[in-house]
């Protein structure tokens, strides 16, 4: 298969089912592959690691968007200010300020809130299934827990979840490629609708500040406008909700299917024998919550042998980088606790996912409780698979609960 067939193959159901099989045909091809039109495809993980750490590589940012797409940034939906969409100076000023707010204290400060919610949300899932009857572990569990735990994060605990639901379910639409017009018109409805909840929420904190996100930025926009504007505030409050939403829901229901599949794993996570940790770290490898990033090259160059030319758009391909067997031993295989670890699940170099810790610490806490409340749960019928290709995770995952 050549380098088109292959990605418009996943682009389409056989790669939205599984797209292991087109990510090794593709690295058949080399670590990096030009897909024409100005694509340049990246699924070897030596040359996407070295991508996410060479500032050569941008992100798009709001002069560029300006330049190439005039008017694109009128939907709010697309509006660009957010650490995302930043580069260079800006994007360090912008991330400073916000990396205080995830060191590992305070990550590890918000357990008992993890453990808080998992504990509600499985209680309800225990309701649910006790006359074993099916239950949607994605709709009682995945979607539930990573949204009240950014709510938690961020200060705007006591917001209606299921609206938050909803609303950062419509932006992150956005994130797919070839996202239709009626998807990025509920974005934009979601995304104004997202801004003027924070910006009432900046407003609230300033006049009463708790130890929370948006406390703590709404102070440093008021004060000090230029090392953050009003703008940058708010987009980052919605980044961190939208950011750290369906991404660790996938993560958890990654994790279950594997878990349900793969009789060894469950069994040495329930004896203690598999670290949380460590299936952890595997399911982030083995099946990526987000399968890709995007980049753009500021000045031409080559990229292990490839010519690529200014303005250039590369695909990230951060799930095929985890099957890569230059870098991992039987990358097909579920290993947890292998001692070539280092997925590329949460990006590299400068804009390495800030929630990482965050992420980590809440999928050990559910997959040790989901485990510990309901040893005998078992798969019940077909899960269905969400649409997209940037994120990868189920819509449905039907379970019985033993
Ligand atoms: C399993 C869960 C998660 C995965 C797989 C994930 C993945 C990623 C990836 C791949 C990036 C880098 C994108 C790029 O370089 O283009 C990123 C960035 C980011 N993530 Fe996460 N993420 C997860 C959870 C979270 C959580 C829980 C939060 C916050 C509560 C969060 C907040 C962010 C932010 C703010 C950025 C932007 C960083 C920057 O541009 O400097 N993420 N994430």
């Amino acid at each position: 298969m050549d380098p088109e067939q292959i990605f418009m193959g996943l682009l389409g159901p056989e790669g939205m089912a599984d797209p292991y099989p087109l990510y090794a045909a593709l690295r058949e091809h080399g670590q990096v592959v030009s897909a024409g039109q100005g694509f340049v495809l990246v699924p070897g993980y030596e040359a996407a690691n070295a991508v996410l750490r060479d500032l050569e590589y941008l992100v798009d940012d709001a002069a560029y968007l300006d330049d190439a797409f005039p008017g694109l940034r009128d939907h709010p939906a697309l509006s660009a200010e957010s650490l995302l969409n930043l580069n260079g100076a800006d994007h360090t000023r912008v991330r400073t300020l916000m990396a205080r707010r995830f060191t590992h204290r305070r990550v590890r400060a918000l357990e008992p809130a993890i453990a808080r919610i998992a504990d509600t949300l499985l209680d309800a899932m225990a309701d649910a299934g006790s006359d074993g009857s099916p239950v949607d572990f994605m709709r009682e569990f995945a979607f539930a827990l990573p949204v009240a735990v950014i709510a938690e994060l961020v200060g705007a605990a006591d917001w209606n979840r299921e609206t938050l639901k909803v609303q950062a379910r419509k932006l992150t639409a956005i994130l797919e490629p070839f996202a239709d017009e009626s998807e990025l018109a509920a974005a934009d409805a979601a995304a104004v609708d997202l801004s003027a909840m924070f910006a009432a929420l900046a407003a609230e904190r300033l006049a009463a500040p708790r130890d929370d996100l948006a406390s703590a930025l709404a102070a440093v926009a008021e004060r000090e406008p230029g090392r953050l504007s009003e703008a940058e505030l708010i987009e980052n409050l919605t980044l961190v909700l939208i950011a750290g939403f369906e991404t660790t829901t996938n993560l958890l229901g990654n994790g279950l299917r594997i878990m349900l599949d793969n009789e060894p794993a469950a069994d040495g996570l329930r004896s203690g024998a598999v670290l949380a940790a460590d299936f952890v770290e595997e399911v982030l490898r083995y099946d990526a919550p987000v399968q890709q990033t995007g980049r753009r090259r500021r000045s031409p160059g080559v990229l292990d042998g490839v010519e690529i030319a200014a303005g250039d758009q590369l695909v990230v391909m951060l799930g095929a980088a985890n099957r890569d067997r230059s870098r991992f031993a039987h990358p097909d295989e579920f290993r947890p606790g292998r001692a070539d670890a280092g997925p590329l699940s949460f990006g590299a170099g400068a804009h390495f996912c800030l929630g990482a810790a965050l992420a980590r610490l809440e999928g050990s806490v559910a997959f040790c409780k989901l485990l510990a409340r309901f040893p005998g749960i078992q798969a019940a019928g077909e899960p269905v698979r969400r649409k997209g290709l940037t994120f990868r995770g189920f819509e449905q995952l039907p379970v019985t609960l033993g």
